[in-house]
């Protein structure tokens, strides 16, 4: 029988920035009709097909998220993170991603590089593995499985 250490799935925090608990509601066109709820479903479909955890989380406060991220170290094995504004605007957000130490893919719903110009630059991406936007709330599942090879490939 394996030991609960070898049965261990690798876990994989998903943090959400502000507004993100809007979707669904805000700016359909840009974000579609998806809810917070559906990408969470989304989510653990994914993790389930990947045999990874997930700890999926929304918060509106650029505090609240930097703390979070601080809390991933020597707990997660890797961060997937949607920073919605404070990607552009972050100092903060960035060196606490430096400082866990962790993988980290970025994710936008919709496509920054098409959108107003101040969106075009992120703090986050200086420390992203990897950046995934424009494929809408699908891109969740990419990132997921982007990650979990990570991962895997890196023990
Ligand atoms: C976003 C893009 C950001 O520019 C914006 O501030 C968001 C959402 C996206 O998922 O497309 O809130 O991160």
């Amino acid at each position: 029988m394996l030991s609960a250490d070898l049965m261990k799935r690798p876990l994989i925090a998903v943090l959400n920035g502000p507004n993100l608990n809007m979707l669904g509601l805000r700016q359909p066109d840009v974000y579609g009709h998806a809810t917070l709820d559906d990408v969470e479903q989304i989510c653990i479909q994914a993790a389930e097909r990947l045999d990874v955890a997930i700890d999926f989380r929304q918060t509106n406060g650029e505090g609240e998220l930097v703390s979070w991220v601080q809390e991933c170290r020597g707990r997660a094995n890797g961060i997937v993170i949607n920073p919605a504004a404070y990607t552009h605007t972050s100092i903060a957000l960035l060196d606490a991603l430096y400082a866990v130490e962790l993988p980290v893919i970025e994710i936008h719903i919709s496509n920054i590089h098409r959108r107003e110009e101040f969106r075009h630059h992120s703090y986050v991406s200086q420390v992203a593995r990897g950046v995934i936007c424009g494929l809408g709330v699908r891109g969740y599942a990419h990132a997921l499985q982007a990650m979990a090879d990570i991962i895997e490939d890196e023990g």
